[in-house]
């Protein structure tokens, strides 16, 4: 009888065991389950980028996934060593903007290697075979920059101020508008005086560019800013120098002081380019690559080795006549934001 009690105590004693065991293991297996990306963001400093990262993680969190998120700082460095960290925290898909085209696609191949499923988020990486690239057509956007300027100013003294030459972007940007301008300066209508590049997309580059050039006598007509932030360095220069509204100058990002400036006549124009849509399916791609599914695009892109699937979204040239349709009408900033300096009289009807 007593051995029966020992033996009835032990089977008892195993099964309490056995529950907490199981019960301790199916919580592991619930969290280990949880899908985590890692977002490496290569700045927060350029205003578009902060509307990116949040639209992202809350879609992200509402798919049910864990955001780890990473701020490079402007750093190559850094961003390299992010990208290991990332690897430890076992993610399992990475969305990133690289700061450097070229220094990250090693270790981003060796993730690969891992199992990781790599997304270029907006700038592609050179040589990254990496698993997605998710941007706009940026060829597009200096495209439709270049074509509207000179449309305003067929003939005269062009100045181009490029983007960041480690951003992969600033190269489609050329690409776009020099394919609209380099005929125009082939006839020998329009002169381009300066053709610079903007180390991580500096705006003093564009200030100290346009104001050396105006104090030494030039007389520029249009000015080519690869993005709003280099088309304020610009206006800036022009500003100080009673020439804002005198010289056509482009930008693009719809930066909010950009939609005011294009309203209040010192800026030409800017290219909208609808964030939101492009965070909200990078985070849905996020999470059916993590779950394994397959990637459908129909486009590609040359990453200098591979050609790497491409999902690109539309951008739209915006001035002074559709800022109303496109950029309040899109919900991207509040019409009494982009019209804040001017009378409410002349404010247009929403
Ligand atoms: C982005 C632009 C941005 C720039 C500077 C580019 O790669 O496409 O929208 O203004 O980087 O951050």
């Amino acid at each position: 009888m007593k051995k029966v009690l020992i033996v009835g105590v032990i089977i008892v004693l195993c099964v309490i065991a056995g529950l907490i065991y199981f019960s301790r293991d199916s919580e592991k297996t619930v969290e280990d389950d949880k899908i985590k990306i890692g977002l490496m963001v290569d700045s927060l400093v350029i205003e578009r980028w902060q509307k990116d990262r949040d639209i992202f993680i809350s879609r992200a969190k509402a798919l049910g996934a864990e955001v780890l998120l990473k701020n490079a700082n402007e750093d190559a460095q850094l961003q390299i060593q992010q990208v290991r960290e990332l690897m430890e925290a076992r993610v399992d898909v990475i969305v990133i903007i690289p700061y450097d085209r070229v220094s990250i696609a090693p270790i981003l191949k060796q993730a690969k290697r891992e199992g990781i499923k790599i997304i270029a988020y907006d700038r592609l990486v050179q040589k990254g075979d990496v698993d997605l690239y998710m941007s706009f057509d940026n060829v597009k956007v200096g495209q439709l920059m270049g074509a509207s300027i000179l449309e305003n100013a067929p003939t005269g003294n062009y100045v181009v101020i490029n983007g960041s030459p480690k951003d992969n972007n600033a190269y489609m940007f050329n690409e776009g508008y020099m394919s609209v301008l380099q005929p125009a300066v082939d006839a020998g209508k329009i002169e381009i005086l300066e053709n610079v590049w903007a180390e991580d997309w500096r705006e003093l580059v564009a200030y100290d560019t346009i104001s050396t050039l105006v104090d030494s006598g030039a007389e520029i007509d249009a000015i080519i800013g690869a993005n709003d932030d280099l088309a304020e360095g610009a206006i800036r220069a022009l500003l100080e120098r009673q020439l804002a509204g005198h010289v056509l100058v482009s930008g693009h990002d719809a930066n909010l002081s950009a939609c005011q400036r294009i309203v209040e006549g010192t800026q030409t124009l800017t290219v909208y380019k609808p964030i939101k849509k492009l965070a909200q399916n990078a985070a849905e791609m996020a999470v059916d690559l993590a779950m394994g599914k397959a990637i459908s695009s129909d486009a590609f892109i040359y990453d200098g080795e591979f050609d790497v699937p491409f999902i690109k979204f539309e951008p739209t040239l915006v001035d002074a006549s559709n800022m109303v349709t496109e950029i309040i009408g899109d919900g991207f900033h509040l019409l009494e934001e982009v019209y804040r300096n001017i009378p409410q009289s002349e404010w247009p009807k929403p």
